[in-house]
């Protein structure tokens, strides 16, 4: 008996060597590298949050910072006619903004649903406007290239088995309080529930790229992992489209397969995120003002030199943007974010090259004052964008031997490169590895001047 036992630890450790994190599937990390192959390179997508939210116009989280009732919320469900409603107008200001994917809302934490489903009549169906936003959606983004999304919640503040817990909308502060409010419900119903509806968005409307689940929060009051039966819940995502590229909000962060990319929300990382050493792939996602929902008087705004400086950041610590939208109730994007997105492009337009297929510059590379670096390793070009516009004589530390030819990017204009050592330079801190860039005086007509170095 007692051998079999020593046996049976043996082998556990021995597994446990073996298979050091618990796993959903199989996959090797070069067939991951490759799987999320198309998303690193495309590094700038949009998100869409979009739902009966956007009328009042508050934030997406109306319901819940207000304490609405169910009674009190379902006006909007009754209301919702996004009668200018018209996806392939966002997918060409997507594309004309620069960027290649977008995630949309399917459901959000309110748990109305913008696409049809046989598990809940408190889909868009049943509102007045009465069709499938999202089947219109990913019609519209892929006619236009773009790769297509889905954001779903876990949490459900409709659903009436889903348990109270510490942010819902009717969240208590003892455990009493929170017994009596959840006599008579039914975790096991809203899993199965949730089981469908992923289910259900995952196999109606053909290849889904993305997966965005949101999101857990785990410990006193809160959910997590086990909630969400989120391991058969990822298992079953990753049989239905095994290329999908998926988050990592369902709390299986230990588990491989359990998730693809993190996701910074709204601030910026201070270096490539890494587990154990590791540098793994990441997301920042970002709002152009301070709500996700349609916000009428939400004021705080970004402009487009924050907007593009939070884009070249990203990439250059090797991680994508994700761009926020919230659409109005008449189904169009505000005037505001309109106005962003075609300044992002103005700039994108010219100088797409320092961001697609780019990331985080070979250490080697001294990063000049008030610039940020990106680097392609395939075309192994480098390019410096200079935030704070300097005065002609522009000393790249340590590059000499590195570089064949500089530009500009946004006109191909030659950068002419010198030595750094003349009487002009008496008084610098240049060093003979040094190499000077003589740039013209007069910064020119773009946001974010870039060069392009063509390395040796
Ligand atoms: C958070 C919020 C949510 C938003 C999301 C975007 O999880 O709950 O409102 O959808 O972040 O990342």
């Amino acid at each position: 008996m007692r051998r079999y036992f020593l046996l049976f630890i043996v082998g556990t450790m021995f597994c446990a060597y073996l298979f050091p994190q618990e796993s959903i599937w199989n996959e090797t990390e070069e067939a991951k590298y490759e799987r999320l192959q198309w998303w690193t390179d495309a590094r700038y997508g949009m998100f869409i949050h979009w739902g009966i939210y956007s009328q009042p116009a508050r934030h997406e989280w109306v319901k819940k910072n207000e304490r609405i009732s169910d009674a009190d919320y379902l006006k909007y469900f009754e209301l919702f006619n996004p009668d200018l409603y018209n996806p392939t107008e966002w997918a060409k200001k997507a594309k004309a903004a620069g960027m290649k994917y977008a995630v949309i809302t399917t459901k959000h934490h309110d748990g109305f649903c913008m696409f049809e489903s046989d598990y809940t009549d408190y889909n868009i169906m049943n509102t007045p406007y009465g069709k499938d936003a999202i089947k219109q959606w990913v019609d519209a983004f892929k006619a236009e290239g773009l790769k297509v999304g889905f954001y779903y919640s876990l949490l459900d503040w409709h659903h009436p088995h889903y348990t109270i817990d510490r942010v819902h909308p009717q969240s208590a502060l003892t455990q009493e309080e929170y017994n009596n409010l959840n006599k008579g419900r039914n975790m096991d119903i809203y899993r199965q529930y949730l089981k469908d509806q992923v289910k259900e968005i995952l196999t109606k409307y053909g290849t889904i790229d993305i997966l965005w689940l949101d999101y857990s929060f785990p410990g006193e009051f809160g959910k997590g992992r086990d909630d969400w039966d989120a391991v058969e819940l990822v298992k079953m995502v990753r049989e239905l489209q095994p290329n999908i590229i998926l988050n990592d909000r369902a709390d299986l962060k230990d588990y491989w397969g359990g998730w693809d990319f993190t996701t910074p929300e709204q601030f910026k990382v201070q270096s490539w995120p890494e587990i154990d050493g590791k540098k793994i792939a990441w997301e920042t996602c970002q709002t152009f003002s301070g709500s996700w929902g349609y916000y009428r008087d939400e004021l705080t705004w970004k402009n487009n030199r924050q907007l593009l400086g939070l884009l070249i950041e990203s990439v250059s610590k090797g991680g994508n943007l994700l761009l926020n939208v919230g659409p109005t109730a008449r189904g169009t994007l505000d005037p505001r974010a309109d106005k962003a997105l075609a300044e992002m492009g103005d700039w994108m337009r010219y100088h797409s090259r320092s961001i697609y297929g780019c990331t985080q510059a070979p250490e080697e590379f001294d990063v000049p004052e008030h610039s940020i670096l990106t680097y392609n390793p395939n075309t192994k070009r480098l390019y410096i964008h200079l935030l704070d516009y300097p005065i002609t004589n522009f000393r790249l530390a340590g590059y000499k031997g590195k570089v064949k030819y500089a530009q500009f990017l946004h006109d191909a204009s030659e950068i002419r490169i010198t030595a750094p050592f003349g009487h002009h330079m008496q008084g610098s801190i240049a060093t003979e590895n040094d190499l000077n860039l003589l740039l013209p005086m007069i910064k020119p007509d773009v946001e974010i001047p870039v060069i392009e170095l063509i390395l040796e």
